[in-house]
């Protein structure tokens, strides 16, 4: 019989199997009061948008030393953050960037908000940079969902309507099934499950700790999905 999916079974597959990014606290740091800094979630974040795991690393390790606090971003001449920036593309990240580091210096006393409304009051921070930053900065169950956790949920539920039509229903099954305690490491999970077994093209099912409860892998559906619309 088909069980339905936990959010426990994948916090344990975490806990084995969590990528070591330099912007994570890693499940064991965290079992030891280790807390996330908000200002370096929000910088890898925005950095994650439209770029690569493998291409942030670096620029976030560099944007650290040279900035180690979010008032040291805020007075920095913006030439110097643009220039640091280079590279990365979509600059207008880097111009947000630097207005966001100037508004929660300057008007929230360098602490950055902690709800999602409050976080997306902020420049450059969007519906997904807010709910990624309220779940893994400060435990909020919100639902995080980027093209990595579209495709997970899209399997596991078979959701065969296409995107962009789908997102809603992606969200809500995303927020149902995003835990009171450790939403941020839920979130991650979800990703690094997206990007290593629930891949695009010919996903590690035999590896998913999500496998028994999948309706796409029972189907035989999950290498179809998620759909597209035509453009
Ligand atoms: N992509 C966007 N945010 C991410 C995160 N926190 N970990 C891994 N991949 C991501």
């Amino acid at each position: 019989m088909k069980t339905s999916p936990s959010a426990n079974e994948l916090l344990e597959w975490y806990d084995r199997h969590a990528r070591d990014l330099p912007w994570r606290v890693s499940p064991e740091d965290r079992r030891l009061g280790v807390v996330p800094d908000p200002y370096h979630v929000w910088l890898s974040e925005i950095m994650l948008q439209q770029t690569t795991v493998a291409a942030v690393k670096d620029y976030y390790i560099k944007f650290l030393s040279l900035w180690p606090r979010v008032e040291d971003l805020a007075a920095a001449p913006e030439e110097d953050v643009m220039k640091a920036w280079a590279g990365l593309g979509y600059y207008s990240r880097a111009r947000n960037l630097k207005r966001c580091a100037e508004t929660v210096a300057d008007l929230h006393e360098g602490r950055f908000p902690e709800t999602v409304s409050g976080l997306q009051a902020l420049p450059g921070i969007g519906p997904y940079t807010a709910a990624a930053i309220a779940a893994i900065a400060f435990d909020q169950p919100a639902a995080v969902v980027d093209g990595n956790v579209e495709r997970v949920m899209t399997r596991l539920y078979e959701i065969t309507t296409p995107l962009p039509e789908a997102k809603p229903e992606i969200k809500a099954v995303m927020a149902a099934l995003t835990p009171e305690a450790r939403p941020g490491d839920f979130a991650q999970a979800v990703m690094d499950l997206g990007a290593t077994l629930c891949t695009p093209k010919r996903p590690a099912c035999s590896l998913c700790p999500w496998m028994a409860g999948c309706a796409a892998r029972a189907s035989g559906l999950a290498e179809t999905l998620p759909r597209k619309a035509p453009k």
